[in-house]
C-alpha cells in the first residue's frame, strides 16, 4: 500500500482563503476589521522566523496586525502592562505571546493575563477548561489544524481508535481533547508508555508530537491507518548539510499507512492558517457575529 499524501500546504492555503473572505464581509458588512497583536520578548531565531510569518499571513488575510518585540530583560511588570493595554484595545481581537518566554519571566502568569476571549493560542486555563469540557473555547492551532486535515480526510471520526503519542499541553492534551470530541476513542502515551509499538498498532489515527526524529517506524503502523506527524526536527543531512524530518519515519511509514502528512509541508503551514482562523473567530464572537464555518473545532 502506498499511502496518500495529506498536503498541508494547500490545505492551509484553502484556509487562509475562507479566513480571507471572512475578513473581507467583516469589513464591508459590519466595518470591523480582525486584529491580532504578536508580543516577542527577546531574539530566539526560530521565534523571531516564526513572528515574521504570522505577520504576513495576517495581514495578507486582510487583517491588522500589530508586533511588539520587546527585549529579552524585558520585567514581568512591563510585560503584564503591555498584555493589559492590548486586552483593553477593541482594535486587537487576538493576542498571542511567543513561547519560549526568557526564563525570568513567569509564562503560565503570563498567558492566563490575556483576556480569554482574545487568547488565540488557546492556552489560558480557562479555555484549557472550556475544551475539557466540551464547551465553546478557543483551541489551540496546531491541534485545530490536525482536527481540520483528519475531517476532512476522513469525514466522521466517530469510534476510530485514535493514538495521541505525546502529553504537552500545546500540542498532545488538546489533540487528544478534540479527537474526544469528535467521538474517537483516545489513547494518550508518552516516553513511560509499555509496548508503545503494540499502542499505536492498534490505532485507526496516529498523531505523533513528540519532538523525536524518525521515532515512530513503518512497522509500528496499522496498515491502512492515518498518520498525522507533528514533529518538526532538523537532522544531520551528511556533506555539512541539515534536513527537516517529523517524529514518524516517513519512509517506512508511507508504504503501510491510508494517509499521512509529510514534513515539511504537512501539519507545519496549518498552525498559522489556524491562528487566522482562530483571530477571525475571536473577532466575530467578540460582536456577537455568525463565526466562520469550517474554520472552528
Ligand atoms: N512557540 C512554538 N509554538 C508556539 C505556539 O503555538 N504559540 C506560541 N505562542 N508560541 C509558540
Amino acid at each position: 500500500m502506498t499511502a496518500t499524501i495529506i498536503d498541508g500546504k494547500a490545505f492551509a492555503a484553502t484556509v487562509r482563503e475562507k479566513v480571507a473572505t471572512h475578513v473581507a464581509r467583516l469589513k464591508d458588512e459590519h466595518g470591523i476589521t480582525p486584529g491580532l497583536a504578536v508580543v516577542l520578548v527577546g531574539e530566539d531565531p526560530a521565534s523571531q522566523v516564526y513572528v515574521r510569518s504570522k505577520g504576513k499571513q495576517t495581514v495578507e488575510a486582510g487583517m491588522k496586525s500589530v508586533e511588539h518585540k520587546l527585549p529579552a530583560d524585558t520585567s514581568e511588570a512591563h510585560l503584564l502592562a503591555l498584555i493589559d493595554e492590548l486586552n483593553n484595545d477593541s482594535s486587537i481581537h487576538g493576542i498571542l505571546v511567543q513561547l519560549p518566554l526568557p526564563k525570568h519571566l513567569n509564562e503560565d502568569l503570563v498567558i492566563n493575563a490575556i483576556n480569554p476571549a482574545k487568547d488565540v493560542d488557546g492556552f489560558h486555563i480557562s479555555n484549557v477548561g472550556l475544551l475539557g469540557t466540551g464547551q465553546k473555547s478557543m483551541v489551540p492551532c496546531t491541534p485545530l489544524g490536525c482536527l481540520m486535515m483528519l475531517r476532512d480526510h476522513h469525514g466522521s471520526l466517530s469510534g476510530l481508535d485514535a493514538v495521541v503519542i505525546g502529553r504537552s499541553n500545546i500540542v498532545g492534551k488538546p489533540m487528544a481533547q478534540l479527537l474526544l470530541g469528535d467521538s474517537c476513542t483516545v489513547t494518550i502515551a508518552h516516553s513511560r508508555t509499555k509496548d508503545l509499538p503494540d499502542v499505536v498498532r492498534r490505532a485507526d489515527i496516529v498523531v505523533a508530537a513528540v519532538g523525536r526524529p524518525q521515532m515512530v517506524p513503518g512497522d509500528w503502523i496499522k496498515p491502512g491507518a492515518t498518520v498525522i506527524d507533528v514533529g518538526i526536527n532538523r537532522i544531520d543531512a551528511g556533506a555539512g548539510k541539515t534536513r527537516l524530518v517529523g517524529d514518524v519515519e516517513f519512509d517506512s511509514a508511507s508504504r503501510v499507512a491510508g494517509a499521512i502528512t509529510p514534513v515539511p509541508g504537512g501539519v507545519g503551514p496549518m498552525t498559522i492558517a489556524c491562528l487566522l482562523a482562530n483571530t477571525v473567530t475571536a473577532c466575530c464572537r467578540m460582536h456577537g457575529l455568525a463565526e466562520p464555518e469550517g474554520l472552528t473545532a
